[in-house]
């Protein structure tokens, strides 16, 4: 398939890699074409198999779908430069934190309780098709889940069932067995607002690379 994946940070260099890997044609989506960060990434997974840099907006008009691994906090700015047309009826793969470092008060989100990332996009983009996943986790554990000691879950939310079922079969090809869907994209909040107990969880047991795993009753 070809996807475009908008953010050249390790989330976004890393998916586009492990999409590679699977034999998708991916297009890394940039503000700067030339961004050097982006050209190394290209010079790492190689040209063979189709893939290209370019700007986000050349990247979401590659994609049949389209994933958005920028900074939360600018993730809505990058979405305009890609533009919605090249957006309009694609499913969107949104895996950002609407994260802000605030002085005094450390990591915290930008938007909580009544709203999230996920619905800000999805009204600011109403013909996309916003599928949230992937942010309960460290970038190393959203590509290779089978690397943890244990089945883990993934979470989708959205509010078209087609899409979410079209990421559902890019998380299995990634290694989740376990997906669990939420429901409409207003369940971004949870998924968002489980940042801050992930992080005291790293700083717990000092690491990044861990998941939860949802248990129910026998009965
Ligand atoms: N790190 C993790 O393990 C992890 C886990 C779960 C979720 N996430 C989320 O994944 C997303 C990506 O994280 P990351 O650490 O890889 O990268 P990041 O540093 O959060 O974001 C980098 C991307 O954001 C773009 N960007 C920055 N400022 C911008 C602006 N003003 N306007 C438009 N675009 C702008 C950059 O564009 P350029 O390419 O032009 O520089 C770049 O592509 C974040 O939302 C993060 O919260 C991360």
């Amino acid at each position: 398939m070809n996807i475009g994946v908008l953010g050249t940070g390790v989330v976004g260099r890393s998916l586009a890699t492990r999409l590679v890997e699977l034999g998708h044609t991916v297009a890394l989506g940039t503000r700067d074409g030339t961004n050097p960060v982006a050209h190394q990434w290209l010079a790492l997974v190689g040209t063979a198999r189709g893939a290209r840099v370019g700007t986000f907006a050349e990247a979401a008009a590659h994609g049949a779908m389209v994933v958005n691994a920028t900074s939360g906090a600018s993730s809505i700015a990058a979405l305009r430069l890609a533009g919605e047309r090249h957006l309009y009826g694609k499913v969107l793969v949104d895996v950002a934190n609407p994260i802000v470092s605030e002085p005094g008060l450390g990591t915290v989100l930008s938007v909580v309780n009544d709203d999230s990332l996920g619905e800000q996009i999805q009204r600011s983009f109403p013909g996309v098709k916003v599928v949230k996943t992937l942010n309960t986790v460290n970038v190393d554990v959203m590509i290779h889940p089978g690397r943890l000691a244990e089945e883990t879950t993934m979470f989708v939310a959205g509010d078209d069932a087609e899409a979410k079922a079209t990421v559902a079969d890019l998380l299995r090809s990634f290694g989740w067995r376990s997906i669990l869907d939420l429901g409409g994209i207003a369940a971004s909040r949870g998924l968002e607002m489980y940042l801050p107990l992930w992080l005291a969880l790293a700083t717990a047991t000092g690491t990044a690379t861990f998941n939860l795993r949802l248990v129910r009753s026998q009965i």
